[in-house]
């Protein structure tokens, strides 16, 4: 049974503000959350949407060192470029505030203290590394080392990025602090606990018994945490960047990042609505709904459930926590650290006016049940094949007819056919679909159902082909034209939710002033002798060239983390003078250089080595042109066996270095020489 509910309370994931947000993050949480909202609002509900900046944390203060700037720095900067990010793509907050607003620090600090006036924490002392030359204990991500599974020597206190193996930073070889480069020592600290185990069988009724309804890999995550048995966890940090530990005797402890972030959904609720923000927490007619990526699951099933259980005072848990996979970039991990994503404040300037395309496409492609993937030939396909071609050509025909045969003005329509009844019969079933799918999370399906409507839209005029019956029966385009224009009306209404900035220009085109989802499917929607704007393409083709300068980007941004992450082969084992001697290497002179023919790799080389002229063929053809190295002197292998490549018997080899990016220079002495002195 659904429950009762008089509002709802949307919370979306606050995201990370050392960097700007990508389409991962859009796709997982910020698109449905904004498309679930704008569709409660259109149904007349009554619902908040709350985001904001997660400020805490030791990446941001890891980036601020690297930097040179303070944390608070970095966080202006980002949270600057986020906030103003989501607003171009119509991402409907209600606020969007951030955790290091005075408010968020009050409410956080607030909330630990009751906890701890409760007796609610354990308190525990543990044993952590600390740098004495730092005078600091070291955050994992602080500390490097060698990895014990792998051996990695560049392994983080937190996780082998070789081997991706997660680790405690005790566990590593050789730790050395990233801070300092100093050996740390083990050095015991204090520290509260939540004590999950507590709310265990609480949480396990709640959820296991009480949300079957949940998407199953929310429910399944939950389910295997239970099962495995929750344990108590560390709610304080040793830190300088953060909310302070507001007990005696905490000094230099923080609140650990994932305790103060949820609560910012509350301070941010407080900071929108002073007066009444109680009711959208502590009343039970109330729903909340935690818009999150699948990483974020145990924080707000488990941790900040049971932290707002210890709370008490009728906190309410949420309703439901539609969390999504992830969704990856050309087949490739998204990864802030490694450039390899689509940032959204880029997108927007790439494509200006085009935020419904990525709206559509993220939503088409949404990772609901499993991980997916964007292209962004996919990307162009979709606008070229799917919004072009079918909605924007239905819409642009009947208000292109409509000026044609009406002079702009909405016809009245007779007495309807079959053929317009079983158009609106089909809109009916549409209509309930996409509310179905709307109201369960399935904003993909939701998706293909309002594209459903331009698809009837365009059957239906393929059908009843009013541009022939001009001629002969006016009476009936009037009516079919009218019937075109109501599947028009109900188009803006139905892509409201997906498609903002193209339902508001269809609207403005159509004269509609407010938009109300209970009017969806009606036949009546704009009245007749109502003023229709002259049409404008609400989609444009989006060409092969804006494609690939995107694509090259991102072959660029792989190039590019080649080289940075280059580092020297491993050293061969040791040989003696002997073997050595046995490599006869001498320096040549080239006297001519040409192409092999069908071998795009090789050049082929006439070399003077002081006795005579010998053919060597060596693979840098996509590094030197034939005439750059005549005249040059280079080393090679003289004693190297003879033998035919393409045909053409290359007598030695010519010894190059490798690039990071694999592109190879060829060596040769600093100052000239003999042809055919040997290099010892
Ligand atoms: N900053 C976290 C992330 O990006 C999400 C925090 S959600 C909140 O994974 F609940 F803590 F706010
Ligand atoms: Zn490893």
């Amino acid at each position: 049974m659904e429950k009762n509910f008089k509002r709802t309370l949307i919370t979306t994931a606050l995201p990370y503000a050392n960097g700007p947000v990508h389409i991962g993050h859009l796709a997982g949480v910020y698109v449905p959350a904004d498309i679930y909202a704008r569709y409660l609002r259109l149904c007349g509900k009554d619902v908040v949407m709350i985001g904001g900046s997660d400020e805490h944390g030791v990446p941001i203060t890891i980036k601020a060192k690297n930097e040179g700037v303070t944390p608070q720095d970095i966080v202006d900067r980002y949270h600057g470029i986020i906030k103003e990010s989501f607003k171009g793509l119509g991402i409907s907050f209600d606020i969007y505030s951030r955790t290091t607003s005075a408010m968020h620090k009050e409410t956080a600090s607030e909330f630990f203290r009751r906890l701890y006036d409760k007796g609610e924490f354990v308190e525990k002392t543990s044993m952590q590394l600390y740098d004495e030359k730092a005078n600091q204990f070291l955050a994992d991500r602080y500390v490097t080392g060698e990895c014990p599974h792998c051996h990695n020597e560049r392994a983080y206190g937190d996780q082998c990025e070789a081997c991706g193996t997660s680790l405690n930073a005790t566990d590593l070889i050789n730790p050395k602090s990233a801070i300092t480069g100093n050996t740390p020592i083990l050095k015991e600290t204090k520290h509260w606990y939540l004590p999950l185990d507590k709310w265990e069988s609480h949480l396990s009724k709640w959820i296991l018994e009480g949300h079957k309804e949940w998407k199953t890999n929310v429910y399944g995550q939950c389910k295997s945490w239970i099962d495995m048995g929750l344990q108590p966890r560390a709610v304080s940090r040793d830190l300088d960047w953060g909310v302070p530990v507001p007990v005696e005797g905490a000094e230099g402890k923080v609140l650990y990042v994932w305790f103060d972030a949820p609560i910012g959904y509350i301070s941010n609720t407080k900071e929108l609505l002073p007066d009444t923000w109680e009711t959208y927490w502590k009343d039970p007619e109330t729903r909340i709904i935690n818009f999150i990526g699948k990483d974020n699951i145990v924080f707000h099933c488990i941790v900040f459930p049971a932290m707002l259980s210890a709370y008490g005072d009728n906190f309410q848990l949420p309703d439901n926590v539609p969390a999504n996979e992830f969704l990856n970039l050309e087949g490739d991990k998204i990864s802030t650290s490694r450039n390899w994503a689509v940032w959204l404040h880029e997108y927007l300037v790439d494509f200006p006016g085009k935020q419904d395309v990525l709206r559509y496409v993220l939503t088409a492609n949404a990772p609901e049940t499993k991980d997916n993937d964007f292209t962004w030939r996919d990307f162009q396909a979709r606008n070229n094949n799917e919004l072009v071609a079918i909605l924007g050509n239905f819409v642009n025909r009947a208000i292109v007819l409509t000026h044609k045969y009406f002079g702009g003005k909405v016809p009245a329509a007779g007495e309807l056919q079959d053929v317009d009844k079983a158009a609106f019969a089909e809109l009916a079933e549409i209509k309930a679909s996409l509310s179905e799918n709307l109201d369960t999370f399935h904003f993909r399906e939701a998706l293909k159902d309002a594209m459903n409507i331009a698809r009837l839209g365009n059957k239906y005029l393929q059908e009843t082909e009013p541009w022939k019956l001009a001629k002969t029966d006016m009476a009936r385009v009037e009516t079919i034209l009218n019937v075109a224009l109501q599947i028009c009306a109900n188009i803006a209404i139905a892509f409201e939710p997906f498609l903002p900035f193209m339902s508001a220009k269809l609207s403005k085109m159509l004269g509609l002033e407010k938009l109300d989802w209970n009017t969806l499917g009606a036949s009546d929607i704009l009245a007749a002798d109502a003023e229709i704007a002259p049409a404008e393409l609400l989609f444009e083709k989006i060409e092969d060239d804006a494609i690939q300068a995107q694509i090259d980007r991102l072959e660029k941004t792989k190039e590019d983390n080649k080289i940075n992450s280059w580092t020297p082969a491993p050293q061969q084992p040791d040989v003696d003078f002997d073997t050595f001697m046995k490599l006869d290497i001498r320096v040549g002179t080239v006297l001519e250089c040409q192409k092999v023919p069908k071998a795009d790799k090789l050049l082929q080389f006439l070399i003077d080595d002081g006795m005579e002229k010998r053919t060597i063929v060596s693979g840098i053809a996509k590094y030197y042109a034939p005439e750059d190295l005549v005249g040059k002197q280079v080393c090679f292998v003289s004693n190297f066996a003879p033998r035919k490549l393409k045909g053409v018997l290359s007598q030695g080899m010519i010894l190059s270095a490798e690039n990071a990016d694999g592109s190879l220079v060829v060596c040769g002495p600093t100052g000239p020489v003999a042809p055919g002195a040997q290099v010892k």
